[in-house]
């Protein structure tokens, strides 16, 4: 080889070196909390699509609602040098550490449908979530509309304890209620956002405030409780989305099964598709360091009876829910 072609092929060499990985070659890495609603098997399901239709590796491991199965599966997947790791967090604290072991190894990490602590802020590069204290007002607002200034007694079922979104979803409600003097909480207890400890914890209000007569609405903080809740209001004789009002979150196929039957009233849409966008972002940050905004935002739309709850309900079903 002449010393020009060497030089060449020495320079041509060092460019493929610094090309960034096509998406063909990137891993993800993706830590799930588990599958505790319809609304968290259908986010698995459109991840794993959204990765094949952009020919990324994703690797997916199921937390099983525990934190320290979390950070478990990051430290196996730093130790497997993935390209990024994508993280749906069960609860908000306890990441700082382990998110710091990923910033040093030089994986971006992306949050994906729930938030961390303001402290690990620096810790990530974006995060893709709804705005959760804006979906629990949507729901407010929905109830203080609906009953349009007459008395109202709520029972809330909160998700998971410690986790963003049902920190948030709380907040947003009580937002509203605030400013509705009309509107009380009257018991508000963890379902775990699952149907079974959504139907538990619903008997109970029901036993604890007169058989139900002294409920007007439930508020649940996602669709599965309430598909529980709906449950216990049926065994307990009552006749949810009449005697009782309903609002809640996520827009399953189950809720818009029982809304058109009219056992519900209302929910709040969280799209499953948070990888769609979190794919993108990593994609653009590899390919080109194109630092995406710290928070990509997904919409909040509200649903009700008008909405023609059995076409979305065939038109949803399939979807992996
Ligand atoms: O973080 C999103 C929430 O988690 C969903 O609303 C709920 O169904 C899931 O378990």
């Amino acid at each position: 080889m002449t010393s020009k072609a060497l030089l060449a092929a020495t320079a041509l060499a060092a460019l493929t070196l610094a090309l960034p990985a096509t998406a063909a070659e990137l891993t993800v890495g993706f830590s799930q909390i588990g599958s505790e609603s319809g609304w968290r098997a259908a986010e698995t399901s459109v991840s794993k699509s959204e990765a094949t239709k952009r020919k990324v590796t994703l690797k997916i491991a199921d937390a099983q609602q525990k934190q320290e199965n979390q950070i478990k599966a990051i430290r196996s997947f730093i130790a497997q040098g993935v390209d990024a790791i994508f993280l749906a967090p069960v609860v908000s604290s306890g990441w700082d550490a382990v998110l710091k072991e990923a910033k040093e190894a030089k994986i971006p990490v992306v949050l994906l449908d729930r938030d961390i602590d303001p402290s690990g802020k620096e810790l990530y590069l974006t995060a893709v979530t709804s705005d959760s204290v804006h979906e629990g007002a949507v729901a407010g607002e929905w109830l203080a509309k609906t009953v349009a200034g007459k008395p109202c007694n709520v029972v809330e079922l909160q998700g998971t304890v410690g986790a963003s979104v049902a920190t948030n979803r709380k907040k947003g409600f009580d937002g509203v209620v605030a400013k509705n003097a009309n509107l009380k909480v009257v018991r508000s207890q963890t379902g775990d956002f699952t149907r079974a400890k959504g139907k538990e914890v619903m008997e109970s209000f029901i036993k604890a405030e007169g058989g139900g007569k002294n409920i007007c609405a439930v508020y649940a903080h996602n669709d599965d409780m309430m598909v529980g809740a709906i449950q216990a209001m049926k065994e307990a004789g009552l006749k949810p989305g009449k005697d009782i009002l309903t609002v809640s979150i996520d827009a399953v196929p189950d809720i818009f099964k029982a809304i058109a039957a009219g056992e519900a009233n209302a929910t709040v849409e969280l799209t499953p598709n948070m990888a769609g966008p979190a794919l993108d972002a990593i994609m653009a940050y590899k390919a080109k360091g194109t630092v995406p905004p710290k928070w990509i935002q997904t919409e909040s739309k509200l649903y009700t009876a008008a909405d023609d709850p059995q076409k979305i309900y065939d038109s949803k079903k399939g979807l992996g829910y």
